[in-house]
């Protein structure tokens, strides 16, 4: 422990956690508890709950809790040391004297750290604004960021040469070890060197203001394009946002988060202050909960690269789990934001983000680009799309989305409902049949495997299958169907073909596989060929007809039998006898 038993003790007792954390969050008692809306998490109903009793909280939406130090360090993101300094503040209290700490090693580390970041971000800034910096700084020039932006951001350059900052920190006072910790100094076996050489430095700046990592790129095409700061003592860059530190300043109730360094930095110097990134990761938890501490909403930028939009539909799973709005705007002409500002101008990229659409927006958006809405094929193939988004929407918005459908297509209303309506039925039936499927292998238990796309035991529809490709490579097996209709088939495909078959038949048609062309699908047709390829090859075609027949007969019985609500004890029996006799 850091601190005396006795500082603590006393501590403690002038520390009221009710009185503390009333002053950050709203609580309300609720029996010998409070309870208030997560300062941690985005939520709408209250699951955070102070214990008076035993100076605790919890909150039962996303687990966070402790005692009063805990909640410090989390909402001010303050470590462990600086916790316990602002409670005895708080409570008027002095720190116990520095030699009273028996251990705050650690704490004294990142403190040097930081220092040591800091001073390093004044080295690679002054570097790159005195004259020997000037390729960085042209660099900078080409890309339109101006010197105003380069000293909001603390932007840099780190020099050719392999320990230029190394040499300087020395001069200042800072340890091999204090650089290392740092991460900005790394050894091999000819010694120690600087781990940015001939980069553009990016600082990453926390909220408090810590410099506490640097991104640092390449000024030409070469690989790797970035390197940052790995973990260190101050660091964990699943943990950050940057920009966070200006984009929490800003009047806006939105965050905007996107990919890149250069997107938030060119999108602050247009005037867009509530932009941030993540670090080169893909978003995290610890990010979610920090964009929902500071915003409502998020706007969600992703490159339109396939990386970028799978990223995106990560992100987009993740906010679904939040309270916060989500939008996502369409940009185009440019792959980032970086690129569209500086082509086109940060109105023009204002209007792309206030037509912003809402995932379900950007979902039909999506679609539309799929389809030829000037033809009348093309309307009818995008609606039959379309409304399968729709079919997870609320009432009301399923009417908004229907009335401007309508009206862009041209196409009345109600049909696009009836269309849905429909839709929903049909998609009921689906919900039955797997409903339905459980039941059969819940109430069955005799090993019926069932196919994943039928919902129907796999032995039934390998039977239907091998029968129908019998009868086809085989056109003499008709003679077997004695009486089988159609409708006695369970495969939707089997059903099909064998309606064709014995209609074709009755005509006196032959049923090669070419007449089926015309009334199947691609996809049924490539089904029904394997069929046919897998039964040319058998050897007794007659016999294996009357095997796929009596299979069948036995599989649907057992179907039939588990569709019943209830069995008497002797059918339960006679069902498990015969099932036994029909495996083997
Ligand atoms: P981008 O390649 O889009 O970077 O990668 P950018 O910021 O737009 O840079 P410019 O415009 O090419 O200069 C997006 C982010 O992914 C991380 C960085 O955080 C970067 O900002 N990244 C990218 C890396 O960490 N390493 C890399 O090699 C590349
Ligand atoms: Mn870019």
């Amino acid at each position: 422990m850091a601190f005396p038993e006795q500082f603590l003790t006393e501590l403690m007792l002038k520390t009221d956690i009710e009185d503390l954390i009333s002053s950050y969050v709203t609580l309300r008692k609720r029996g010998n508890t409070l309870v208030g809306l997560c300062p941690f998490h985005n939520e709408k109903t209250p699951s955070f709950t102070v214990y008076p009793q035993t100076q605790s909280f919890y909150c039962f939406g996303c687990g966070a809790g402790g005692d009063a130090v805990t909640f410090i360090k989390s909402i001010e993101n303050l470590d462990y040391v600086d916790a316990v300094g602002l409670l005895a503040q708080r409570a008027g209290m002095s720190m116990p004297r520095e030699d009273y700490h028996v251990d705050n090693s650690l704490s004294k580390k990142r403190r040097r750290i930081l220092e040591t970041n800091r001073e390093a971000a004044r080295f690679y800034h002054s570097y790159l604004m005195s004259g020997e910096g000037k390729e960085a700084l042209e660099y900078y020039h080409n890309r339109k960021i101006t010197d105003r932006t380069i000293t909001k951001f603390g932007l840099g350059y780190a020099p050719k040469e392999w320990d230029s900052l190394l040499k300087h920190l020395k001069s200042k006072g800072f340890s091999i070890s204090e650089m290392v910790d740092a991460g900005l100094v790394k050894q091999n076996s000819k010694g120690y060197y600087d781990m940015f050489i001939n980069r553009v430095m990016t600082p990453i700046i926390d909220v408090k203001g810590n410099v506490i990592a640097f991104g640092g790129r390449v000024l030409d095409d070469s690989k790797p394009k970035y390197i940052n700061t790995g973990e260190t003592l101050v660091y964990k860059k699943t943990n950050e946002l940057f920009g966070l530190n200006f984009a929490k300043e800003s009047k806006e109730n939105s965050l905007i988060l996107c990919e890149g360094y250069m997107d938030v930095i060119a999108m602050h110097q247009a005037g867009f202050d509530n932009a941030v990134a993540g670090c080169g990761t893909a978003l995290t938890p610890e990010q979610i909960k920090l964009i929902s501490r500071y915003s409502d909403e998020v706007i969600l930028i992703y490159d339109s690269d396939e990386a970028g939009q799978k990223a995106l539909s990560k992100a987009l799973r993740l906010f679904k789990n939040t309270t916060m709005k989500i939008k996502v705007p369409v940009l185009s002409g440019g792959k980032d934001p970086d690129e569209i500002i500086r082509t086109y101008g940060r109105d023009k990229f204002k209007g792309m983000l206030d037509g912003a659409a809402n995932d379900t927006d950007f979902a039909i958006l999506k679609l539309r680009e799929k389809y030829n809405l000037s033809t009348t094929q093309g309307k009818i193939d995008f609606l039959n799309d379309v409304i399968k988004i729709l079919a997870d929407l609320s009432p009301i918005e399923q009417d908004i989305y229907t009335s401007r459908l309508a009206e862009e297509l041209g196409v009345d209303k109600q049909n696009i409902k009836l269309q849905l309506s429909n839709y929903e039925k049909s998609n009921n039936r689906t919900q039955k049949r797997k409903e339905y499927t459980k039941a059969v292998s819940d109430s069955v238990r005799n090993n019926i495997r069932i196919e994943y796309d039928t919902g129907l035991p796999i032995k039934l529809v390998k039977a239907e299958e091998s029968l129908t490709g019998l009868l086809i490579a085989f056109p003499e097996c008709i003679k077997c169907m004695n009486g089988i209709i159609a409708e006695d088939f369970s495969t939707p495909v089997v059903k099909q073909a064998v309606k064709i078959i014995l209609d074709r038949n009755e005509q006196g048609l032959d049923f090669g596989l070419y007449s089926f062309a015309d009334k199947l699908s691609e996809s049924e047709m490539n089904k029904l060929s394997e069929m046919v390829a897998k039964a040319s090859l058998n050897q007794n075609p007659t016999a294996e007809c009357k095997d796929c027949i009596s299979v069948i007969k036995n599989e649907k019985s057992k179907l039939n039998f588990s569709k019943k609500e209830e069995v008497s004890d002797e059918e339960f029996r006679n069902f498990f006898k015969n099932n036994k006799q029909s495996k083997s």
